[in-house]
């Protein structure tokens, strides 16, 4: 077992939650009026939404902590010139296909080489059903990926995956198309647009296990005030249960109970954390979370568990390299298909770290707590595999060299300044 040698102290605000960012900018430009968007994440993942709303004519303002956005109504107003740089962002990809299909044009999205190679037909498929026009401009299934869109008919989706994306893709599509869609999923994944469409008044219901959305004419402004990410907030959790001692408050974090999985994990590892201040910000829940340093046990994360912790597994799984006994994670293929394979890499990293971990098809099982030693950090371009390095590291106080901190930049770009704020 290293030692864990990290003391925290303090509190932090991490940037705003990424999926509410995204959604923010979508429902302001869609809507009438102006709306006022405040705690944005201004990170590369936003820009390339932004980018995408604007080179569909809607009118979107450099992303600021507060933003007046001039909502251009459900209908795009441009027709876009260039392939829409999704960047690395699936989000991008996924919800502006949405969007796009239900317009008058032609769109071709396109992604950087990581995104290139994410499954889109999990898209394509429900659009292309409601009779939006899908062409493959390279491969099969992967962008870039051109969408003519048009007049849509109605859908009842069965999604095969537990996915956000896929869903508010065809959520937006039934939106700005005028028509009624109906989307089920193997289990739930957040709701975010769900609630932020109900805030606004849409006619969104919920029939046993579909979700209903039914046309309506126009979207009001809306005042969103965007509270952390939860999935951020996560790598200082675990940074300061690993910690040798302190502890650390994570301020005004999204508390929806899709995203907290984490937590729940945390917990049953051990850790001890409070939570004050609840309250209620654009229709979501937040607080403040304490996390204690402590002893870790390991854990094991089930198949159900999995959406409401997708995006922390990699910390998870680190954190799993000094946690007492196995570390078990099962049911998780989606993240095969997330910026990098994080099975694959979190697993060949953790082991040239010294960490006994086995791949699973599904998901992976880390044995600590590790004899653990420096090493060079691949991250194949994926921002959460560059921090769950990096918190490993602050608590060991080992060398663990990430081959591109710049990674961050897509959800987290203050992320290096802030781990060594709070492990002062
Ligand atoms: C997101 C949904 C999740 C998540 C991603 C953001 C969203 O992906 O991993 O980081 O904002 O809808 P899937 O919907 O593909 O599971």
């Amino acid at each position: 077992m290293h030692r864990r040698v990290a003391r925290v102290s303090g509190s932090l605000q991490v940037p705003g939650d990424k999926s509410l960012s995204h959604r923010a900018l979508i429902f302001a430009a869609l809507g009438t009026g102006t709306s006022r968007v405040r705690g944005i994440l201004e990170s590369a993942d936003v820009r390339a939404t932004a980018g995408a709303l604007r080179a569909l004519g809607w009118s979107v303002p450099a992303l600021g902590a507060d933003m007046a956005i001039a909502g251009g109504g459900l209908h795009a107003h441009a027709h876009p010139e260039t392939p829409m740089a999704c960047e690395n962002s699936g989000t991008t990809a996924r919800l502006m296909s949405g969007v796009a299909a239900a317009q008058r044009t032609i769109a071709t999205l396109d992604g950087d080489a990581s995104l290139r190679r994410r499954p889109m037909r999990r898209i394509s498929d429900p659009l292309a059903r409601m009779g939006a026009g899908i062409a493959w401009m390279e491969n099969e299934g992967t962008l870039p990926m051109q969408v003519t869109g048009g007049a849509l008919h109605e859908v009842s989706w069965e999604s095969p995956v537990a996915s956000a994306q896929v869903k508010s893709a065809i959520l937006l599509a039934g939106l700005c198309g005028g028509v009624t869609v109906r989307v089920r999923e193997p289990q739930p994944s957040r709701d975010h647009t769900e609630r932020m469409l109900q805030s606004l008044g849409a006619p969104l219901s919920h029939a046993g296990d579909w979700i209903v959305l039914e046309p309506s004419a126009a979207l009001p402004p809306a005042e969103w005030d965007v509270p952390g990410d939860p999935s951020s907030a996560a790598f200082f959790a675990a940074l300061a249960a690993g910690a040798a001692s302190g502890s650390l408050t994570l301020t005004q974090v999204l508390l929806n109970p899709h995203r907290v999985g984490f937590l729940r994990a945390l917990e049953r590892m051990g850790v001890v954390f409070d939570v004050h201040n609840e309250s209620q910000a654009g229709g979501e829940p937040v607080g403040d979370v304490v996390v204690h340093a402590g002893a870790l046990r390991a854990t094991t994360v089930d198949e159900q568990e999995i959406p409401s912790l997708i995006d922390e597994l990699p910390m998870l799984a680190a954190l799993g390299a000094i946690a007492e006994g196995d570390t078990v994670i099962r049911g998780a293929m989606e993240l095969r298909s997330k910026e990098s394979d994080r099975i694959s890499v979190m697993v060949s990293n953790l082991r040239l770290a010294g960490v006994r971990a086995e791949e699973l098809e599904d998901g992976m099982v880390i044995s600590g707590p590790a004899d653990l030693r420096d090493a060079p950090v691949a991250t194949h371009g994926d921002h959460r595999i560059a921090m769950a390095f990096g918190v490993l590291g602050a608590i060991t106080g080992l060398r663990f060299e990430v081959d591109q901190p710049e990674a961050v930049d897509v959800s987290y770009p203050s992320f290096w300044h802030d781990l060594a704020r709070v492990t002062r």
